[in-house]
């Protein structure tokens, strides 16, 4: 019993201590060391006793400038910013909060000024600085009061409106100070339908990272299932209140359970998809925080894991109309697709493997380099096949064939038929096609081999078809498991020389890495 009291006394003065600590504004690294605690200990107290997720308390936030400096638009799908952005009152404070470029380029690609943006996941504020620092209403609710507090403070600077001029907008743009409040994107019943020109939102990534002590209705509470069915409900709320014809951007990572990947940004588009939506573009954004060298290259190797380097920024679309979309139709006269063994013409050599889920390599040699990278981390280099969809044009397919014989380590799919506009029935063809292909070639892969599918999304009619997205949903088998999401993306393709047009240029492809477990 004594022995119990003095626990807990001891417990609380370390804890005041790392308090303390905190206020002082010692970094986390060095109160880890100096009292024997981990990150997620700190953060545990925090959250406890200061009621939201943060990293300093209470800092003092000087302003030096407004605006980002040299501020360049996105023009392609994978968005990458190496500084997270310190422009106003923004700072990395907020845990999970989000770069301040990515509502920035929402918000000028898909609203005008004096327009409504809604964001119903407002932590620390982001979205709503950036609606107030270019001229657009909005409204943030959060369900955590003291994210709201800490987004009012962040919200208390003044802005002229000369200073907007940069937008190259010749009359000077109206300020609206934002409106907060604390609720629940699951229930938006305070706005009328039909009401919001664009949303512009950040869940929590399931119980990833917890913003509360536990609040009722606090999302990041639930398990993967639970999540995406609240997630369902904030979907339907989104639907219903954005205007048509109007935009919806979620940011949404992955997660990951025994070293397999779980694919949340997926799943969550599916809500959104289900809910009504189109999928106007699916933007990839970048995580630079990933650590590629050393300790996590030799484990990267030795564990066969690639660290997760990419989050999603689904951006859809409530469709004007109910009526269907005119099919455009193109004839096929498809072959079987066939099956090629390619030697990768680069040497093996592991020392050159990619160790995160972005792989970005130059045009020139794009293709060698991604081959060589999934060939010698999947197969043992020579135990694997290759099937190649070639084209989609009426005159046929033309084929080299050379069949491994026996059981091989790795099935590698490619797809570069993607890349010449197909139509709704050549991709319904090639989905059909790829299920048929694996139901076949499962039996010829060893047990804890790896089937690999190079695949891309496309545009059709002005909406994105998610094709890796509804492969994973078709391949849902016991027998396989998802092990990565890697995308891949040449180097030019992200230089942001190109000029604006109404849609990004899909820059990125996608290899879906499935482990074989029977
Ligand atoms: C990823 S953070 C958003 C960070 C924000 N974009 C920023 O830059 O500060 C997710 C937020 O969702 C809030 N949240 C969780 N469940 C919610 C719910 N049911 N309704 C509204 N907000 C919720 C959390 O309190 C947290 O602040």
């Amino acid at each position: 019993m004594n022995n119990k009291k003095t626990n807990s006394k001891n417990e609380k003065y370390l804890q005041e201590a790392i308090l303390q600590e905190k206020a002082r504004g010692t970094p986390d690294l060095e109160i880890g060391r100096k009292y024997g605690v981990t990150f997620r200990y700190i953060e545990r107290l925090i959250t406890r006793t200061q009621g939201l997720n943060v990293s300093a308390l209470d800092v003092p936030k000087k302003i030096k400038t407004l605006h980002p400096k040299d501020f360049k638009e996105e023009h392609t799908t994978v968005w990458s910013f190496k500084q997270r952005g310190n422009w106003a009152t923004h700072s990395g404070e907020y845990r999970g909060n989000w770069s301040p470029y990515i509502p920035r380029n929402v918000i000028l690609k898909y609203s005008k000024p004096g327009e409504i943006v809604l964001d119903y996941f407002c932590g620390a504020g982001t979205t709503a600085v950036e609606c107030k620092l270019l001229g657009r209403k909005c409204i943030a609710i959060d369900i955590n009061d003291k994210a709201i507090e800490l987004a009012e403070k962040n919200l208390n600077f003044s802005v002229e409106s000369q200073q907007l001029t940069f937008l190259n907008i010749e009359s000077h743009l109206q300020i609206y100070e934002p409106e907060l409040k604390v609720g629940d994107a699951r229930d938006l019943s305070f706005l009328k339908d039909n009401s919001i020109d664009l949303i512009c939102a950040h869940p929590p990534y399931a119980n990833i990272i917890h913003y509360t002590d536990s609040k009722e209705g606090d999302l990041s509470f639930f398990d993967i299932d639970d999540f995406l069915k609240e997630m369902s409900k904030v979907a339907r709320e989104s639907f219903r209140v954005l205007k048509p014809g109007r935009q919806c951007a979620i940011l949404i990572g992955d997660t990951r359970k025994q070293k397999h990947v779980i694919p949340l940004g997926f799943k969550l588009i599916n809500a959104y998809l289900n809910a009504g939506f189109k999928l106007r573009e699916l933007v990839i954004k970048r995580q630079h925080n990933c650590k590629t060298t050393g300790f996590w290259y030799e484990n990267s190797i030795k564990y066969n894991f690639l660290l997760l380097a990419h989050e999603y920024l689904p951006i859809f679309e409530k469709p004007k109309t109910h009526t269907s979309l005119k099919i455009r139709e193109k004839e096929v006269n498809y072959n079987l697709p066939v099956s090629v063994l390619e030697k990768p013409l680069l040497k093996r050599r592991l020392d050159e493997l990619e160790t995160t889920t972005v792989w970005i390599f130059p045009t020139k040699d794009f293709e060698e380099r991604l081959n060589k990278n999934v060939i010698d981390r999947y197969s043992n280099g020579s135990d694997y096949s290759t099937i190649t969809f070639i084209s989609h044009n009426n005159k046929g397919i033309k084929f080299t064939e050379k069949k491994k014989e026996g059981k091989i380590r790795l099935l590698f799919i490619k797809s570069p038929f993607l890349n010449n506009s197909p139509s709704y029935s050549n991709i319904e063809y090639y989905l059909k096609e790829i299920k048929n292909i694996v139901i076949q070639q499962l039996p010829n892969i060893n047990k804890d081999g790896f089937l690999v599918i190079q695949t891309q999304d496309v545009r059709i009619d002005g909406y994105i078809e998610p094709l890796p997205k509804k492969i994973v949903d078709i391949l849902e088998d016991d027998n396989l498991w998802l092990k990565e999401i890697v995308v891949v993306t040449p180097e030019e393709a992200n230089s942001n020389s190109l000029n604006s047009t109404e849609y990004l240029k899909i820059a990125h492809q996608y290899l879906l890495v499935y482990e074989v477990r029977k």
